[in-house]
């Protein structure tokens, strides 16, 4: 029986690999795609799921809008200088077209009769602000037993990609991801920056990819402004596949090595504002969240890149 999953997403080109990655993985079954503000605005999000999944054959997937911006403090920060203005790189209009207008219940509405629906637990992948799944949690506390796991990337126990020390999803709503975190309803797992910002692949890992037919191409292209950015920025030949990660944890459950720490998030409006503190001491009080530290990092850059290359039929789990 494939693993039901629901995924939250803010395309965003990781986020597109992401998604393509778990349609092309047969243990899993993505039973919807909500999506959220976040790289760019959400009316941008959603337009660019929906052509990832039209670029899939997967107009059928239910897709729904969420949240268009935080829960407490307005984030006007985007992320269009990595993703490109249209979020995708640039090339979101060479993508096909929607196949289907959004789903009239709105994300939250989706996702709660998903999970009503579902005859076994449902993952869920948040892989951009965590704002949906906290109104979601906020909004049908009884549906929690419905969830079997929340999978998400974002967070840092080091250095930040946003500020110094916090990552863009949890800085661009930390009160929601406050609220993930420290909840004992729901198992969470994190995969955050610190091992995202291990895990790069690089021109040659693009040049397979592109050489996967012609989705693969258009996934490469559209990765090529993504990749840019980090030459220029980073001075890098690599792309980081955050949201990528959470998709293969979610796909193929203890790919990723977790310790379990306590989680609080800084919510304040300081410089540390959307910090993701990790209680490292022994026997700390509250509930803990899988963090995701460490992996068999070629393996892993590898087993994404057979998925998206070969077809869903063809794949075998090799963990
Ligand atoms: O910090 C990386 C995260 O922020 C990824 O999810 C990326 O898509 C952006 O949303
Ligand atoms: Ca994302």
């Amino acid at each position: 029986m494939p693993i039901p999953l629901i995924i939250d997403t803010d395309p965003g080109v990781d986020d597109a690999v992401a998604l393509l990655l778990a349609l092309a993985s047969p243990e899993v079954e993505v039973r919807a795609v909500t999506t959220v503000f976040g790289n760019v605005p959400l009316p941008m999000t959603t337009a660019n799921a929906a052509r990832v999944l039209a670029l899939a054959g997967r107009g059928d997937v239910p897709l729904a809008a969420g949240a268009d911006r935080p829960l407490v403090h307005p984030q006007p920060e985007r992320a269009e200088g990595w993703h490109g203005a249209d979020g995708l790189g640039g090339l979101a209009a060479g993508l096909p077209e929607p196949t289907a207008d959004p789903d009239p219940r709105g994300a939250v509405g989706l996702m709660a009769d998903v999970l009503r629906a579902a005859p076994e637990p449902v993952t869920i992948v948040p892989i951009g602000p965590l704002t949906n799944i906290a109104l979601l949690l906020a909004l049908h506390p009884g549906l929690t037993g419905r969830i079997d796991r929340i999978v998400a990337m974002g967070g840092s126990l080091g250095a930040g990609n946003t500020t110094g020390a916090a990552e863009f999803n949890v800085f661009s709503d930390p009160e929601a991801a406050h609220r993930v975190f420290t909840q004992a309803e729901v198992p969470v797992t994190l995969v955050p920056l610190d091992l995202t910002m291990r895990c790069l692949t690089d021109s040659r890992w693009l040049a397979e990819l592109a050489a996967g037919g012609p989705r693969c191409a258009q996934l490469a292209a559209v990765i090529g402004h993504y990749h840019n950015a980090f030459r220029t920025r980073y001075g890098l030949d690599a792309v980081a596949l955050h949201d990528a990660l959470a998709v293969l944890e979610a796909v193929v459950p203890g790919t990723l090595r977790t310790t379990g720490f306590p989680l609080r998030v800084a919510c304040d409006l300081g410089p540390a504002r959307g910090v993701t503190v990790a209680d490292r001491r022994r026997a700390a009080p509250g509930p803990q969240v899988n963090v995701a530290l460490d992996a068999d990092i070629p393996a892993v850059l590898g087993e994404v890149l057979k998925r998206l290359v070969t077809p869903p039929c063809e794949c075998v789990t090799v963990f």
